[in-house]
C-alpha cells in the first residue's frame, strides 16, 4: 500500500505563529491564557493547558498574567479592556486578518459604505467589523449583493478563506452597486492551496484520509472536496480512529489535514497506517501460501 501525502497540508503560516506564540508563553514566566481555544484542534488545544496555558472566553475571567490573541483576530475594545487591567497581550492575530481589520478601518474613516464578504458568525468577520464600528454590511452570496443599494462610494473587504470563485461573482454584482467601487483583496491563498491539493490526490488515490478537528470548517471541507470528486474518504482527528477494514484491497491512500491540524497528529496517523500496511501484506502471503 502505498501512502501518499498532499503537497500542502497541515498548519497555515497564521496557526503555526499562533501556536508557537502560545508554546513560547507556556514556557515563560507567570500564568498564560488564551482568549476562547487558541485553534480548532482539541489535542493542541489539551497539549496547551497541560503545559498551564488555558483558554477563557472572556477578558473579564481573569485579573493578571499573559492573554493571547488567537489568529481570528478581535476587536479593539478587547485590547483596551485587556490593557486596563494590566494584562500583558501576545497578539497572535494573523497578519492577514490585521491587514483587512485595518483596510476595513480605512473604509469607513474615507466615508465609504464598507461592505464585508463573508460568514456573518465567523469570529475572523466580527474582530473584521468592530475594527469599523461594527458599520459594515456583512454578505455571504450573490443574493444578498443583489439586494444592496446603490452607493456613492463602496470599499470591499474579504474573509481570508472567502472562496474565489464566489468572490469573483459577488464582485461582478457590486460593480453595478457603485460607480466608485474599492476592492481590498483580503483572501489568504493557504485554504485554496489545500483545497487544490486535496483534489489533485484524491483523483489519482483509492482512498483518503483527512485529518482535522471535527469542529474545523476548513477541514470539514478538504474532507467534502474529496468525496466531490468521487474518492471514498474518511475524515479522522487521531490515528486512533483509523480502521483496519477500511484499507483492505487498497493500493493508494492520500492523505491531508487541515490548517489547523499539527505535524505530530499527522505522523502518527502515517505511522499507524503503515503497521496497518504490512499486517495486510502478512495475511495476503498467508491467503497466498494457503491457496498454493
Ligand atoms: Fe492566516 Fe491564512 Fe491561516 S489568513 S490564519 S494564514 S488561513
Amino acid at each position: 500500500m502505498e501512502i501518499i501525502l498532499a503537497e500542502n497540508h497541515g498548519f497555515c503560516y497564521g496557526v503555526k505563529r499562533a501556536v508557537e506564540m502560545a508554546n513560547e508563553a507556556a514556557d515563560g514566566k507567570g500564568k498564560s491564557y488564551t482568549l476562547g481555544p487558541i485553534i480548532h484542534n482539541p489535542q493542541v488545544v489539551g497539549r496547551l493547558e497541560s503545559k498551564g496555558v488555558s483558554p477563557i472566553q472572556e477578558v473579564a475571567d481573569i485579573d493578571e498574567g499573559t492573554m493571547i490573541i488567537r489568529s481570528h483576530g478581535v476587536g479593539p475594545a478587547i485590547y483596551a479592556e485587556a490593557e486596563e487591567k494590566g494584562l500583558h497581550i501576545l497578539d497572535a492575530t494573523c497578519p492577514h486578518v490585521k491587514k483587512a481589520q485595518q483596510d476595513a478601518k480605512s473604509v469607513i474613516e474615507d466615508g465609504m459604505t464598507l461592505v464585508i464578504l463573508g460568514e456573518k458568525n465567523h469570529p475572523e468577520v466580527k474582530s473584521i467589523n468592530l475594527w469599523a464600528n461594527n458599520k459594515g454590511i456583512i454578505i455571504e452570496d450573490e443574493e444578498s449583493a443583489q439586494k444592496l443599494q446603490i452607493v456613492e462610494k463602496m470599499g470591499v473587504v474579504v474573509q481570508t478563506t472567502f472562496s474565489q470563485f464566489k468572490f469573483n461573482s459577488i464582485i461582478e454584482i457590486l460593480e453595478k452597486k457603485s460607480k466608485n467601487l474599492k476592492v481590498f483583496k483580503t483572501i489568504c491563498n493557504a485554504t485554496q492551496e489545500r483545497q487544490n491539493s486535496a483534489v489533485d490526490l484524491a483523483r489519482n488515490v483509492d482512498l483518503m484520509i483527512v485529518i482535522g478537528g471535527k469542529n474545523s470548517g476548513n477541514t470539514n471541507r478538504l474532507a467534502e472536496v474529496c468525496r466531490d470528486v468521487g474518492c471514498t474518504t474518511y475524515h479522522i482527528e487521531t490515528s486512533t480512529e483509523l480502521q483496519l477494514e477500511w484499507f483492505n484491497r487498497v493500493q493508494t491512500v492520500g492523505v491531508t489535514a487541515g490548517a489547523s491540524t499539527p505535524d505530530w497528529i499527522i505522523k502518527e496517523v502515517i505511522e499507524t497506517m503503515k503497521d496497518f500496511a504490512e499486517l495486510l501484506a502478512a495475511e495476503g502471503q498467508e491467503e497466498f501460501k494457503k491457496g498454493n
